[in-house]
């Protein structure tokens, strides 16, 4: 039997999903109409919280959810303009994430499904990022999506509408992962991607810094030798009592990443003839690789598409957007649903 395709698995009256993201350090609730049409999007941060600790406590992460998600289910309905019994199902994200974040947003989830009455439907963190796509525009498939964030690097194909296939993956850090924790040697905080960004825009060189390209055929990725190579300039100038270069390093190092993030995209595309190549993720809003993909892609004549920034970084519109794949088939959740820090993205593919 063949997959479905989009224009089979609309349905026939509007859709209302609520959805919930606790998956790491944002706390969000949204309503989304027929998978695309955010009527509420609420996020809150704990950024500052975290940011004394240098990175994210998973302990502080959930309280800090549990603090504040019944007030913001309750907000984001309101603003939403959608009574609750006009609800179609109650999405959140299974998994990947935090086990105890997620766990906040599962119970949340749970207890106003049943209250409602309403379909529980167990969402994909990172088929969320990639759905954000959908929030501004169809996805015409096949299609490759890059998803690059704080604890992703992923190459995914789509042959067709929620059909997923990992194709390339980080084999130790990710990719917002070495920018932060390089961001952190060079003295910033946390999160400290943004900083390596504006820095390598500013920088007059650029420190020679290897790339990690694998096998010649392979679409993984791995930035850890990356990162370890960063520390040992740093050290080296400290050792002759140099001031060392912190732009120049911050250049070479996102030139480096750019460079091979770019490069196997591009293969991706080229070895499975995909239409469109979706940029998604925390990382997404990297200026140069925004500029560097955009350039490559205008020069091969690639169809690229990035969704605006608030749909990049963790949102529960992107969650809304996804769950619409489970609501559409009629693939529903018990309610004795657990949090899955590992859930597989290819196993959550619809249909199967
Ligand atoms: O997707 P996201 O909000 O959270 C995860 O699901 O992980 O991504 C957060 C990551 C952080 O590592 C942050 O440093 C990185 O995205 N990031 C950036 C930039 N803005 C955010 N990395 C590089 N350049 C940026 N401009
Ligand atoms: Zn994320």
């Amino acid at each position: 039997m063949g997959f479905m395709n989009g224009m089979d698995t609309k349905l026939e009256q509007d859709s209302f999903i609520l959805a919930v993201e606790t998956s790491c350090d944002e706390t969000s609730v949204s309503v989304v109409k027929n998978g695309r049409e955010v009527l509420s999007n609420l996020i809150f941060s704990q950024i500052e919280t975290h940011k004394a600790f240098g990175g994210v406590v998973p302990e502080v992460a959930s309280r800090k959810h549990v603090e504040s998600i019944t007030l913001m289910l309750q907000e984001a309905a309101q603003q939403s303009g959608i009574s609750p019994d006009k609800l179609s199902a109650v999405a959140v994200t299974q998994g990947p994430g935090l086990v105890g974040a997620l766990l906040v947003g599962i119970m949340a989830a749970k207890s106003l499904a049943f209250a409602l009455d309403k379909p529980l439907i167990g969402t994909h963190h990172i088929a969320g990022h990639i759905y954000a796509n959908r929030l501004v525009q169809e996805i015409s498939y096949p299609s490759i999506a890059l998803v690059v964030s704080g604890g992703h690097t992923e190459l995914v194909l789509m042959e067709d509408e929620g059909q997923f296939k990992l194709i390339g993956r980080t084999r130790d850090d990710a990719v917002g992962e070495a920018y932060d924790k390089v961001a952190r040697a060079l003295g910033f905080p946390y999160p400290g991607g943004p900083y390596v960004d504006r820095l390598a825009h500013e920088a007059e060189n650029s420190a020679d810094l290897p790339r990690s390209w694998l096998e010649p055929d392979s679409f993984d990725f791995s930035f850890s030798g990356l990162k370890s190579a960063v520390l040992n300039v740093l050290n080296q100038s400290k050792m002759r009592g140099e001031t060392p270069d912190i732009a120049g390093i911050a250049r070479g190092f996102q030139e480096s990443v750019i460079e091979v993030l770019v490069e196997k995209a591009i293969r991706a595309m080229r070895m499975t003839g995909a239409s469109e190549l979706l940029l998604c993720g925390g990382v997404a809003a990297n200026r140069g690789l925004r500029e560097a993909l955009a350039a490559r892609c205008e020069r091969e004549g690639i169809t690229l598409r990035i969704p605006p920034l608030a749909y990049c970084t963790d949102n529960a519109a992107m969650i809304g957007a996804a769950a619409y794949l489970k609501l559409t088939h009629g693939e529903f959740a018990p309610q004795t649903m657990k949090a899955e820090p590992g859930l597989s993205l290819e196993e959550w593919s619809v249909g199967s």
